[in-house]
C-alpha cells in the first residue's frame, strides 16, 4: 500500500461485508483502484479517492421496507448490512416540504425545500458523520476527530457521544458561540484553533498523519463519509414519489454535498430507481468565500484559493477540496455557481422565515438568496420544478440576523398599552 495511505487500521481484518455493496476505492482522477481501508488519496497519483460498488439488484421495495433514516439505502451506501446494529444518531429522512409562498414571492411555479435542519444535530452533517462512524467502527479506528467550520463539529461530538467513543473536533477560534456551545455540551475534545478553517484543516492533516487509531472524518474516511451526503439525493427522488427534480440549489464549503447529490441521482437512475431525466444543479456560496463561483465565472478549471470573510462562516472555506469537481457537475448539468452579499444572506434568512416558517442558519440565507439571484439573472428557469438544500437550523447563527428582528415594542401588562403599541406597530 502506497506511503500516502495512512497505516492505521489493518484492512486485512475488516470483516466480510464490513463496506455492504462497496468493492474499491477508486481515484478520480486517474481511475485507479485500491483495496477498502483507511485510504483517501491515490497510490498512483496522490487523487482523492470515492467509493466504487457493485450494487447487484436493488428495489424501490427493499428501500421503503426500511427505517425512516438514511440506513434505508444502507444497500447504496459503504456499511454493512446490519449498520443499524451499532448505536448511531440516526439520521435523515427529513422533511422535503411544498414552498407554495416562497415560489409566489420569486416567481417560480414549483419550489420544494429539503429542509436538512431536523437531522439530530440540526444539519446535513449528521449524514455523512453517520457513515464516517460506521467505516470508523469497521476500520478499528477508536477516535472519532475532525476540523470543522461548525455544524460537523456538533454532528461528531455528538457521534461519539452516542457510540461511547472519544472525539476530538478542532475548529476556528472565531466562530459563533452558539456552535461551540452546542459541540461542547457532548463532551469529547473541543480545541479551538488560532486561524481560519484552512489553518485548522491543514493542522488536521497533519495530525491524522500522526496519531494512530484516528478517524477524521473528513480527512482519512474521507471517501466513505462524503457517500453521506448521496441521501439527500436519494430522499429528495423518493420524496418526489422516485423521481428527479429538474432543478437544484445547493450551499457549496468543500463541495461535497453538491457533488454526492449529482452521484445519488445518477446511481438511482444507473439502478432504474427513477427514470433517467435531465436536471440541473447550481452551487450557492457567499460572495465573501466565493472561490467556485468566481472559477465558475472565469470559465476556470481550478479553483484558487481565497481568505474567507463572510457572515456564513459554516460556509467559509477558501481551498475547497470538491470545487473542480463542482465546476463538473454544475457545467455537465448545465447549472451555475453564483454567490452572494452578506446582506442578500440576511435577506434570505428572513425572507424564508417569513414565507415558510423555517429559520434556516446563515448556509441557507446563501441559498435561498443565491435562487433569487440565479432567477433575477435568468440563469434558472421559473417554469421549472426547483428543489433547494436547507442545510442547517437558525438557531446556530443568531447574531446573523439579531440586530434585523425583535419584539415590536415593549409593554406594560395593560390593555390600554396593548391597543397603542398594536395600532402603532
Ligand atoms: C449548514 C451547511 N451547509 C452546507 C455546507 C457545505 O457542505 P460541503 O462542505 O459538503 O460543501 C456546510 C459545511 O460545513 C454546512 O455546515
Ligand atoms: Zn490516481
Amino acid at each position: 500500500m502506497s506511503a500516502t495511505a495512512l497505516d492505521n487500521g489493518n484492512p486485512a481484518a475488516l470483516r466480510p461485508g464490513a463496506f455492504g455493496n462497496a468493492v474499491a476505492l477508486s481515484c478520480r482522477e486517474c481511475g485507479a483502484r485500491q483495496e477498502l481501508g483507511p485510504y483517501y488519496a491515490c497510490a498512483e497519483c496522490f487523487g482523492p479517492l470515492e467509493v466504487a460498488y457493485d450494487f447487484g439488484a436493488v428495489s424501490r421495495d427493499a428501500i421503503e421496507a426500511g427505517p425512516k433514516s438514511i440506513w434505508r439505502y444502507r444497500s447504496l451506501l459503504p456499511v454493512p448490512a446490519d449498520v443499524e446494529r451499532f448505536p448511531n444518531t440516526e439520521p435523515g429522512f427529513t422533511r422535503l416540504l411544498r414552498a407554495d409562498n416562497l415560489a409566489r414571492e420569486l416567481g417560480l411555479d414549483t419550489l420544494w425545500i429539503k429542509d436538512d435542519s431536523g437531522n439530530p444535530t440540526h444539519s446535513f452533517k449528521d449524514r455523512v458523520v453517520a457513515v464516517a462512524l460506521a467505516a470508523a467502527r469497521e476500520l478499528g479506528l477508536k477516535v472519532l476527530a475532525c476540523p470543522s467550520t461548525g455544524n460537523l463539529a456538533n454532528a461528531v461530538a455528538a457521534a461519539a457521544a452516542r457510540a461511547g467513543i472519544k472525539s476530538v473536533v478542532f475548529i476556528p477560534h472565531d466562530l459563533e458561540r452558539p456552535k461551540v456551545l452546542t459541540t461542547a455540551v457532548y463532551g469529547g475534545t473541543l480545541l479551538a484553533v488560532k486561524g481560519n478553517y484552512d489553518d485548522v484543516n491543514r493542522l488536521a492533516s497533519e495530525i491524522a498523519g500522526e496519531e494512530e487509531g484516528w478517524a477524521f472524518v473528513n480527512v482519512n474516511v474521507r471517501p466513505y463519509y462524503a457517500e453521506g451526503s448521496k441521501t439527500l439525493g436519494f430522499e429528495i427522488a423518493e420524496q418526489l414519489g422516485w423521481r428527479l427534480p429538474q432543478q437544484v440549489v445547493v450551499p457549496v464549503a468543500s463541495g461535497a454535498q453538491l457533488v454526492k447529490v449529482d452521484k445519488g441521482f445518477r446511481e438511482l437512475a444507473e439502478l432504474g430507481l427513477v427514470e433517467s431525466s435531465p436536471y440541473r444543479i447550481f452551487g450557492a456560496q457567499a460572495t465573501g468565500c466565493s472561490p467556485v463561483a468566481e472559477a465558475f465565472r472565469e470559465g476556470h478549471d481550478v479553483v484558487r484559493p481565497v481568505r474567507p470573510d463572510t457572515v456564513a462562516k459554516s460556509l467559509a472555506i477558501g481551498n475547497p477540496a470538491d470545487g473542480p469537481y463542482v465546476l463538473d457537475v454544475c457545467r455537465r448539468t448545465g447549472g451555475a455557481v453564483e454567490d452572494v452579499s452578506d446582506e442578500e444572506i440576511r435577506d434570505g434568512i428572513t425572507l424564508l422565515a417569513q414565507t415558510e416558517g423555517i429559520f434556516a442558519e446563515t448556509a441557507g440565507g446563501v441559498t435561498v438568496a443565491t435562487l433569487k439571484k440565479l432567477l433575477e439573472t435568468g440563469q434558472l428557469d421559473p417554469a421549472a420544478e426547483t428543489v433547494i438544500i436547507q442545510s442547517g437550523d437558525g438557531l446556530k447563527t443568531l447574531d446573523a440576523i439579531a440586530d434585523r428582528v425583535g419584539p415590536a415594542a415593549t409593554i406594560e401588562p395593560t390593555y390600554a398599552a396593548f391597543t397603542e403599541a398594536y395600532s402603532s406597530a
